[in-house]
């Protein structure tokens, strides 16, 4: 049996960091375990010019915790006035590594997102022929769609017809949450890549919703039925390189997540390392992690391997704070439910 786990340092290739005290509070859980994160533009008011990633990665710099060996990897956030030439000075200049599209609407803090993707079209054709990759929360937001089907008619109705009409444009559909989703990555060529979250390896509607409504699992897009995470955990633990890991770790305020109207996100940073060693041992797929969480990202983006490691080594049931100071407020972290046994340094 194995005990002990030696990977190259991971990545997070989808996460939320937020500003000020959650900044600062959320941050050095992420720069513990991970050598760089694409962090999301999805900020009040939002992420949209070169100028504003550049201020946003100065606050992320000055949050870090003295000697972390981590590299916010910047996004911008697409709205239908995006100029094409900002964005690709900042892209040439090393300061955006992709451009989030967030159709209107869709999730947390989306207001300013895309309604015409027709408006988009120029962005897009610059993006391709420079080689920016198109990173997409993959919902419809259609009030007669049922939100259980959100993702399934974004990709017929929206990626599909983007694809088509955008050739060379690198996309990668963040958090996905369905069989659909990791069926249209697997048959499909390259240029298309998928991150899936450690939630959606983990849960399914029913452990959200049966015997009461946990709300530190409710998320966008929301957990399917158990079949779709199997399909999930069927493509990460598959090798193949078109799958890695974006925790999209969310953190919101407690008192915003147990409220009336719940916030939509889990905050897993602080375990997610754990939580999935824990899911890939039980499908007989330890060998299989470390490309997940640290060589296909990588290589989709072009950049090179961590050289730092990490280890897991397995032990007695984890222990962790089950909640966190975030300025005047708490933030509640992640609990799968279930014992974990591997253990990061
Ligand atoms: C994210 C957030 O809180 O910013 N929430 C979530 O449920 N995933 C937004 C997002 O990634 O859709
Ligand atoms: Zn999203
Ligand atoms: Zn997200």
């Amino acid at each position: 049996m194995t005990h002990t786990l030696t990977l190259a340092r991971p990545d997070d290739w989808h996460l939320h960091l937020r500003d000020g005290a959650m900044l600062k509070a959320v941050l050095p859980e992420t720069a513990r375990h991970f050598a760089r994160a694409i962090v999301m533009p999805n900020l009040v008011p939002p992420v949209v010019t070169g100028a504003d990633a550049e201020s946003y990665r100065a606050r992320i710099m000055a949050a870090l915790p003295e000697g972390a060996g981590f590299t916010p990897l910047m996004t911008l956030y697409l709205t239908e006035d995006t100029d094409p030439d900002d964005l690709a000075a900042a892209h040439a200049a090393g300061l955006i590594t992709a451009v989030k599209l967030y159709p209107a609407g869709a999730t947390t803090n989306s207001a300013s997102g895309v309604s015409n993707f027709e408006n988009v079209r120029p962005v897009l054709e610059r993006m391709a022929e420079i080689g920016c990759p198109l990173c997409v929360h993959g919902e419809v937001t259609d009030r007669e769609i049922d939100i259980f089907d959100r993702e399934a008619v974004f990709i017929d109705r929206i990626l599909d017809p983007i694809r088509k009409s955008v050739p060379g444009l690198k996309v990668v559909m963040e958090h996905i949450t369905t069989k659909n989703a990791a069926d249209y990555v697997k048959d499909n060529a390259a240029g298309l890549a998928a991150t899936i979250t450690v939630q959606h390896l983990m849960l399914d509607r029913n452990d959200m919703l049966v015997g009461g409504m946990r709300p530190h699992y409710y998320c966008l897009p929301i957990l399917k039925r158990r079949e779709h995470r199997e399909a999930l955990l069927a493509a990460a633990t598959s090798g193949d390189a078109r799958y890695f890991l974006g925790t999209d770790s969310a953190p919101h305020p407690t008192h915003a997540k147990e409220a009336e109207c719940c916030a939509a996100g889990c905050f897993t940073a602080p375990i997610a390392l754990s939580c999935l060693a824990e899911v890939f041992e039980a499908a007989g797929a330890l060998d299989k992690l470390e490309g997940f969480t640290s060589l296909h990202g990588p290589a989709f983006y072009g950049l090179p391997v961590n050289d730092a490691k990490i280890t897991l080594t397995k032990g007695a049931p984890l222990t962790f704070d089950k909640s966190l100071p975030a300025g005047e407020h708490t933030v509640t972290v992640f609990d799968p439910g279930m014992p974990l046994h591997w253990h990061v340094s």
